[in-house]
């Protein structure tokens, strides 16, 4: 069994972040989303794995390397644009050959591995598989309709009308059998070649295609709410593991991560929280389901339930929360001048100020 593992495509849901980095590298607890996906396709025992690439093919490359890091082999595919998800098959044929796999799309994040899926799915005898889960806002996703017996009777991708509340994971499982399918359809109203249009194609000419609820945690990155919520599922286990540097002023309760070369001073951090190396809390608060990214500064600050990616600072300004803070960003009071806020923000930021 192979895999093919997605990471092109647009971050426009993430945006300013994705101009200038991959959506699948956005940290979560301070690890990006891409290399949980990779751990559970190695801990599910595949090792050869195919990854589609676009415009920000020189980040992805640089942090996969050859794979060798997550005891696989990789091999890049590139993708001139983002075509859709049936095309990502399409160009991935020769690395493909007749062999089953697995197609990961490397911005979900799935709580509880794959392995069982995957030896599902060698069991089974189908040409595909998919897996399911109820979500509140089903037009935003692949929808799948069930008949009483639990068989597909059909798939739409973001209806606006959803006949149902089950949204498709990003985890599939192929037979050969797909490369027919995605050679048959014609793209979508938004122009991509679609892999729920290929799997509607393969149910509606007698293949066999399995569904399978998902009953762990399962989200999809795209949008802010669901990384911090993924940051916070990932810290909620996590154990007090202190090797940083913290002062005697300061006060650290619970399950707070503190890498080495990371200093406290004068501060207080409820967990849980993550500190990266080389970064320094001074004077400030952190509050729970927080990640703060290596050689970060916060000072006079306060700040919880947030991520902040690498070489930021936040300082004096209170508090902080819900926010995502991309790399190398200033977060700071204005000068000599009360109530009011100064902003130098780049294109599609998003910015909530409170009173
Ligand atoms: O997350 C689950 C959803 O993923 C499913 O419910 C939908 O049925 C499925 O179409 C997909 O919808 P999205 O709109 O969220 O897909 P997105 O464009 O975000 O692409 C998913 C991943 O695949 C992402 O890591 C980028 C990558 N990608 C996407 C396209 C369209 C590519 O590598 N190439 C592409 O051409």
């Amino acid at each position: 069994m192979k895999a093919l593992v997605l990471a092109g495509g647009k971050g426009t849901r993430l945006r300013p972040l994705t101009h200038t980095s991959a959506k699948q590298l956005v940290p979560v607890a301070n690890k990006p989303v891409l290399y949980y996906g990779l751990e559970a396709i190695r801990d599910a025992g595949i090792t050869n794995v195919g990854v589609i690439v676009g415009e920000t093919a020189a980040e992805v490359r640089d942090a996969i390397g050859d794979g060798s890091a997550f005891g696989m082999e990789v091999t890049y595919i590139p993708q001139e644009s983002p075509l859709g998800l049936a095309h990502c098959v399409l160009i991935a044929r020769d690395f493909l050959g007749d062999e089953p796999f697995v197609m990961y799309l490397g911005d979900n994040f799935l709580v509880g591995g794959i392995s069982d899926l995957v030896d599902a799915f060698g069991a089974g005898g189908h040409d595909a598989q998919i897996l399911l889960t109820r979500v509140a806002e089903p037009q935003f996703y692949g929808v799948a309709e069930l008949g009483p017996s639990g068989e597909i009777i059909g798939l739409e991708e973001k209806p606006a009308r959803p006949r149902s509340d089950l949204a498709i994971v990003g985890v599939y499982s192929f037979s050969p059998a797909v490369h027919d399918a995605v050679r048959a359809i014609e793209p979508s109203a938004r122009g991509e070649l679609e892999i729920t249009d290929a799997i509607q194609w393969l149910i509606r000419n007698g293949y066999s295609v399995q569904s399978h609820m998902v009953t762990g945690y399962w989200r999809d990155t795209g949008r802010l709410q669901d990384m911090l919520e993924c940051n916070r599922i990932v810290l909620e286990p996590i154990e007090r593991d202190v090797r940083g540097t913290v002062d005697a002023m300061s006060e650290i309760t619970g399950r707070v991560v503190i890498e080495p070369g990371a200093v406290v001073d004068n501060s207080i951090l409820r967990g849980p929280i993550i500190v990266a190396a080389d970064s320094k809390i001074v004077s400030s608060y952190v509050g729970p389901f927080t990640s703060i990214g290596p050689g970060c500064v916060v000072q006079n600050a306060e700040i919880e339930y947030s991520i902040v990616l690498g070489g930021s600072s936040v300082i004096g300004v209170s508090r902080i929360a819900h926010s995502l803070i991309g790399r190398n960003v200033e977060v700071s009071r204005a000068a000599g001048v009360s109530n009011t806020h100064q902003l130098m923000v780049g294109d599609h930021s998003r910015i909530q100020v409170g009173r």
